[in-house]
This record gives structure tokens, sequence and C-alpha cells, in this order.
């Protein structure tokens, strides 16, 4: 086994950490010598109300272990405050998870356009601005790591959460291109779908599930995907129970539904469609590029027709 995992000299902004499994993480942070920004608007899971108490207890928590904490009660809508935290106390921030959270469950067919928004604002808005924010400091250290929370809800879909699942996934979207702009200059993003008793779940988990799905078994692969040794960047873990797995697409080899010289029509869909759907040779483009080269490839086959390459993702974009 190697070396203790520390954090010392690292400067770590956990959102929503006065309770749950941002608590987890904090505390775990600040137990392994980094210096932590607890964030937390202390509000209830619907999103109503603000307290500086739970975020107060954290720090108080860390700093009686002899670890180095300070208290933020902003909302991750404003994240650009909750950065200002760590550069005034710290001068640095190194390390961003984005944990904040609430629900607004309800079936599609009642869903308000309040339910939809404000579950946007706090988890994808609010892990956008946070992470923005963050952005230029690391950077220019050419040291990152942040952590996006996606849920299973938005990678499988739930009833009852369309609000939650889309602003999920999009956290997931948001992780793989910062992994992607992050590369060259150490900035790593990763994705983790956790599942752990809380306040958010204890309403729908039985006790004895609650007891075994604890924060703290989560922690573990966070601190690991934050460490300065961990080099994997814009994956997507999922995690709990002291159980974790990587998460990745996985494609059919598809079909060139189109004949040279002919027309293309829906009954050739149709006709082909179980081997479209034919997940028995698959493969895990793991790239844009990897992705489009498949398409590329038929596009030459059909060259009689092929219309010239238009790949949007070449286009250099203002930096
Ligand atoms: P929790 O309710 O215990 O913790 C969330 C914290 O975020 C709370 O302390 C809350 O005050 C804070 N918060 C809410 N809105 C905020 C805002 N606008 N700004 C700053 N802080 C805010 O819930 P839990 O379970 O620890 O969830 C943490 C994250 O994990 C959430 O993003 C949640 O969606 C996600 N998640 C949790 C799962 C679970 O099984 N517990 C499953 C999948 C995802």
């Amino acid at each position: 086994m190697g070396d203790t995992l520390r954090f010392d000299g690292k400067v770590a902004l956990v959102t929503g950490a006065g309770g749950g499994l941002g608590r987890e993480y904090a505390l775990a942070l600040g137990a392994r010598g980094a210096k932590v920004v607890v964030n937390d608007l202390g509000g209830d899971i619907k999103g109503g109300g603000a307290s500086s108490r739970p975020a107060d207890l954290v720090v108080e928590e860390i700093r009686s272990k002899g670890g180095v904490a300070v208290a933020n009660y902003d909302s991750v809508e404003d994240g650009e405050k909750l950065v200002q935290t760590a550069l005034d106390n710290f001068g640095q921030i190194d390390i961003v998870i984005n944990n904040a959270g609430i629900l607004r469950d309800r079936s599609f067919a009642r869903i308000s356009d309040m339910d939809w928004d404000i579950i946007h604002r706090v988890h994808l808005r609010g892990s956008f601005m946070v992470s923005r924010a963050a952005w230029p400091h690391m950077r220019k250290n050419k040291f990152g790591r942040i952590i996006m929370t996606t849920s299973a809800a938005g990678i499988y879909g739930n009833f009852g959460q369309a609000n939650y699942s889309a602003a999920k996934l999009g956290m997931l979207g948001l992780s793989n291109t910062l992994a992607i702009e992050g590369a060259k200059n150490n900035v790593h993003c990763n994705t983790i779908a956790p599942i752990a008793g809380s306040r958010l779940t204890e309403t729908v988990m039985p006790p004895d599930m609650i007891e075994a799905l604890k924060p703290e078994y989560v922690m573990p692969l966070v601190l690991w995907l934050c460490h300065e040794d961990c080099e994997d960047s814009g994956k997507l873990y999922e995690c709990g129970a002291g159980w974790m797995a990587a998460l990745q697409w996985q494609r059919t080899k598809g079909v060139v539904v189109r004949k040279p010289g002919q027309p293309m029509t829906p009954e050739a869909v149709r006709d082909n469609w179980s081997a479209i759907n034919d997940f028995s040779e698959y493969t895990n483009p793991s790239n844009i590029a990897e992705a489009n080269a498949t398409m590329y490839e038929a596009m030459t086959s059909m060259a009689e027709h092929a219309p010239s390459s238009n790949n949007t993702s070449a286009i250099e974009p203002d930096r």
C-alpha cells in the first residue's frame, strides 16, 4: 500500500458542505491537510430559507481537530463569492467539489416553470458559476481538480425527476468539456454519481439502507479524484456503500443504411432496425474524434454523394 494521501498546501472549496456528502468531503480534506472553504446556504431541501449554522458547525468540527477552515454562506448561484472567500482567506483555489443540491420532485405532467428553473439554477448553473470563477486561478497555477456531482436519475432517468435528471446530466456534459479544456494546464474534472443516506434520501430510503449507505463511503473516491496523484479526467463514476465503478458510453457497431446513388428512406431504417440496435458487437468511443471517425469512414464508403467534411468540433473558438 502507498503512502497516506495528503492535501497539505492545497485549498479546497466544497459546496453544500453543511451536511450529507459535502460535510464528509470537507471533514476529510481538513483532516488531511487541506485548507477548506465550507460553503452552505443552509436552506431546506426544496431550496427555501437560509442559515449560517450548518456551515459554521462543520468549520468548528474541522478546527477542533486541528484543521483549517472558513465558512461561506452564499448560494452557489453566486459562484464568484465562494471562490473569493478562498482567495481572501487562503490566496488560492486548487480543488472545487460541486456538491450543493436540492430536490423539487414532480411528475412531468405537474412540473412548473419554477420546479424546472430552481433545480437548474442550483445544480447546473451553480456548478458552472463556481467552476468558472475558479478556472483562471487553476489554469494559472497549472493545477486544478473539479468534481461534478451527477445522479443515477440523470444517467438512467427516474420517475418524478425530469428537472433534476436534466440538470444532473447537464453537469456531466459540462465536466466532459472542462476535462478537455483543462488538460493542458493540469486542471482535471471528473463526475460522480453517488448514493448515500442523507436528508435528501431519508424520506425515500428505509433506516437500514440509510445506515448501509453512509456518506463516508463515497468520500474516499472523491478525495482520490481530487488528489494530485490521480491522473484521470473526464471520467464518470458510480459510487455507494463502499462499491464504486466507472461508467462509459457504449455504441452498437452501426449500419450504413444509405446506398450510393439511391434515395435514403425510412423503410431502409425499419428494415435495418434490429442490426442498428444490436449491442452484441459494440464500441466505446471515448472522445468526439473517435466517435465521428466511424461516420467519416461510412461517408467515405459512400463517397459518390458524400458531403464535404464539416466537423464543427474542429472550429477553433475564442480562448
Ligand atoms: P444534503 O441535502 O444533505 O446536502 C446538500 C447541501 O447543499 C445542503 O447542506 C444544502 O443546504 C446545500 N445547498 C442547497 N442549495 C444550496 C445552494 N444554492 N448554495 C449552497 N448550498 C446549497 O444532500 P446530499 O445527499 O448530501 O447531496 C449532495 C449532492 O449529491 C447533491 O448534489 C445531490 O443532488 C447529489 N446526490 C445525492 C444522492 C444521494 O443518494 N444522497 C444521489 C445522487 C446525487
